[in-house]
């Protein structure tokens, strides 16, 4: 089921997804919080810090899955997902460092550490709670458009559309992932709730797509219509075509 939540704008969602994660922690302290990057969570990371340092919320005994990482960047690169969350996260409330999980980007071999990401995520028994976004194409996490849903932690190559999207965040010279690891869609679909937050007229088309059009691994989020819990928080913009 859907719940779809309209927000005013980029703040209010972020407020109010904010609440939705910490309501998560504050009934069960001991959460497994699957978690995003992307520039849409940045505002709701920020209301979190907030909450945490008013007191209101403790990371203490939570345990994080992120949704992806690049192929072959760690922790001492800025365009790692590691190190993203660390900065918009985890570097600014209690949560442990040994409860933090990411698929680890410079591991040697790809395919054994996506195994054993997935092992990980099914050693939790799935995210209490999934964050995500959505791409433009419908994409979530890095499942992009394709035949069929990817049901795993896998190794994707990057399209040449997102890979020259990306290189703007990379100084010259400095390497551009080709590859990424992500959970597939049905790690993402054994999480117990779901959360997306979308902002801005450019997301409009595809939320509408993805909640209201045909279920279809060409519009990846689509498939989130068969999950029993998801509540979508976006902002006006972003559901200008959901009446
Ligand atoms: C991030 C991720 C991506 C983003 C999506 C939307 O971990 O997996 O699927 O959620 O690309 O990105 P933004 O929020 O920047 O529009």
């Amino acid at each position: 089921m859907v719940q779809i939540i309209r927000a005013k704008d980029f703040e209010d969602m972020s407020r109010k997804a904010a609440n939705i994660i910490a309501a998560q922690v504050v009934l069960k302290p001991e959460s497994v919080l699957g978690l995003a990057t992307g520039s849409t969570p940045v505002g709701l990371y920020s209301r979190l810090i907030e909450m945490y340092k008013a007191g209101d919320v403790s990371f203490r005994n939570v345990h994080t899955v992120n949704l992806d990482e690049y192929e072959g960047l760690d922790a001492r690169s800025d365009q790692s997902y590691v190190w993203f969350m660390h900065h918009n996260l985890f570097d600014s409330v209690d949560v442990k460092s040994e409860n933090i999980n990411l698929p680890n980007g410079a591991a040697a071999d790809g395919e054994a550490e996506c195994k054993r990401y997935e092992e990980v995520v099914r050693g939790f028994g799935y995210a209490d709670l999934q964050l995500l976004g959505i791409g433009h194409n419908g994409h979530i996490g890095f499942n992009e458009p394709c035949g069929e849903f990817p049901q795993e932690t896998h190794r994707v190559e990057l399209t040449e559309s997102t890979i020259r999207a990306n290189s703007r965040f990379f100084a010259d010279g400095e390497h551009v992932p080709t590859h990424a690891y992500t959970m597939g869609i049905g790690t993402i679909m054994n999480a117990k709730k779901v959360l997306l937050v979308a902002s801005g007229k450019d997301k409009a088309d595809i939320v509408y797509r993805s909640f209201f059009g045909p279920v279809t691994p060409q519009v990846p989020a689509s498939i989130l219509q068969f999950h029993p819990d998801v509540t979508v928080v976006a902002d006006e913009a972003a559901l200008a075509l959901v009446k």
